[in-house]
């Protein structure tokens, strides 16, 4: 697939119905995955937390195909206790994974996370995630960052919990 053909860009609070459309093509795995259960939508209120951004504390992107169909999207959410961390979260609608997508959509937000003063993002995933793991090392690998930096820990429910310094 050529990823050329999907333009990323800032999330609007017009992407609302995208946002539903996107979760509704996704597998109930994809979906386990990123919200750790099997969500079928987003309430209004989810929906307008998700959508109506400022860019500064939470830095958000969408990918959308050149036929205007929802390819995923990528946040991030300053943490109030340590504001140079935020927290990540990124999903791709599965016809579209495992081709360079999410690791775009990762460095087009760190990018954007860089200029507001964020110097990690962190998170966790389940530790059968190994697309999840896989780019956040394809990340490192491309910005000379060690992947002791990474700093990945497992937790005690099965979940891995990483903090990546984005420089
Ligand atoms: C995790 C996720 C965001 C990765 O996005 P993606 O677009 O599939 O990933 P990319 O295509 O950019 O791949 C990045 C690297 O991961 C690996 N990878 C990811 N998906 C893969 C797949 N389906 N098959 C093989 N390798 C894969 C590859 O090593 C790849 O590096 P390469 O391009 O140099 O080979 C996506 O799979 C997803 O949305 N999963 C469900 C939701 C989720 O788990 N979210 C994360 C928790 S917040």
């Amino acid at each position: 697939m050529d990823t050329s053909k999907f333009i990323i860009r800032e999330i609007q609070p017009g992407d609302k119905e995208s946002l539903q459309e996107g979760l509704a093509q996704m597998t109930n795995e994809s979906r386990r995955l990123r919200f750790f259960y099997s969500r079928k939508n987003f309430t209004e209120k989810e929906l307008k937390f998700l959508t109506e951004v400022d860019q500064h504390n939470h830095i958000a992107f969408v990918c959308i195909s050149n036929e205007n169909s929802p390819a995923g999207s990528i946040r991030c959410v300053r943490n109030f206790d340590r504001p140079e961390f935020a927290e990540l979260a990124v999903t791709i609608v599965d016809k579209y994974q495992g081709q360079g997508l999410g690791y775009r959509l990762l460095d087009t937000l760190a990018d954007a996370a860089i200029k507001e003063n964020i110097t990690h993002l962190y998170g966790d995933f389940h530790t059968s995630n190994t697309n999840m793991l896989k780019l956040l090392e394809k990340y490192c690998l491309r910005h000379n960052i060690t992947m002791d930096s990474l700093s990945l820990n497992h937790t005690s429910d099965g979940f891995l919990y990483f903090e990546m310094p984005l420089r």
